[in-house]
């Protein structure tokens, strides 16, 4: 299967990526993760992101678009792969056109998370990540720092962005640039939208059941 997750900040990608990718034995290829492991390796592909991802904003597409590229090449995702985070605006989807077309493979299908801001700046104020395996959890919004993570005992820490001020203006970037790919997705027939209200075991079993049809045997 070759999955595309979208939905706004906060919607869930990475939680519902990682139950998905596990089911369905595909390699979670996540941006975000990619870059904030090369923020915090000090690599210089972090030191090109980090401003643009403490501000909210997209990293310049030539620099999300070569990492993807090399990410796409590598042999785990020869026979399938989930993108969590990419693309992210119109012209991020037109050059992965291009990337599959070249590897003469196409997108089975793109799952959209529908829920709403109130929603997701509710779920942004009180997550986790962890800084070792990137695993997300949810805790009470005036929790403190630390804790650890429940899957690999690696330190939880509160993302730069997740930030009030930063939330909403990631928002906005999700309406102007993002949200276009539904219709653009749509228009291609590929695109399936699910709600994604409710607990998390319940949102993978949806999300579950309609991307069953797509696996290949
Ligand atoms: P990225 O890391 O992709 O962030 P995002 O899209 O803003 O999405 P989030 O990771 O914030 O949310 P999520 O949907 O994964 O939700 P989660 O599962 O964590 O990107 C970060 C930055 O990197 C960007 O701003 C940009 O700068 C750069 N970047 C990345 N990709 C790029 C690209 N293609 N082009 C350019 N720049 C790029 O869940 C959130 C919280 O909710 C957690 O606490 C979780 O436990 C909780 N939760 C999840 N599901 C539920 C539920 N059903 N009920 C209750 N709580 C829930
Ligand atoms: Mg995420």
């Amino acid at each position: 299967m070759r999955l595309v997750l979208v939905g706004p900040p906060g919607a869930g990608k990475g939680t519902q990526a990682e139950f998905i990718a596990d089911r369905f034995g595909i390699p979670k290829i996540s941006t975000g993760d990619i870059f904030r492991s090369n923020v915090s390796g000090g690599t210089e592909l972090g030191k090109q992101a980090k401003e643009y991802m403490d501000a909210g904003d997209l990293v310049p597409d030539e620099v999300t678009n070569a990492m993807v590229r090399d990410r796409l090449a590598e042999p785990d995702a020869v026979s399938g792969f989930l993108l969590d985070g990419f693309p992210r605006n119109v012209s991020q989807a037109d050059e992965l056109n291009g990337m599959l077309a070249s590897l003469d493979v196409a997108l089975s299908v793109v799952l959209d998370l529908d829920v709403d801001h109130e929603e997701v700046v509710n779920r942004l104020a009180g997550r986790r990540t962890c800084k070792k395996c990137g695993h997300v959890v949810h805790v009470e919004p005036d929790a403190v720092e630390g804790g650890a993570c429940p899957k690999c005992g690696g330190e939880l820490y509160r993302r730069d962005d997740d930030a009030p001020d930063t939330v909403r203006h990631r928002l906005e970037v999700y309406d102007k640039q993002t949200a276009p790919l539904i219709g653009f997705y749509r228009d291609a027939g590929l695109l399936v939208a699910i709600d994604a209200f409710g607990t998390v075991e319940d949102v993978t079993e949806r999300a579950i059941s309609v991307l069953a049809q797509y696996a290949e045997s």
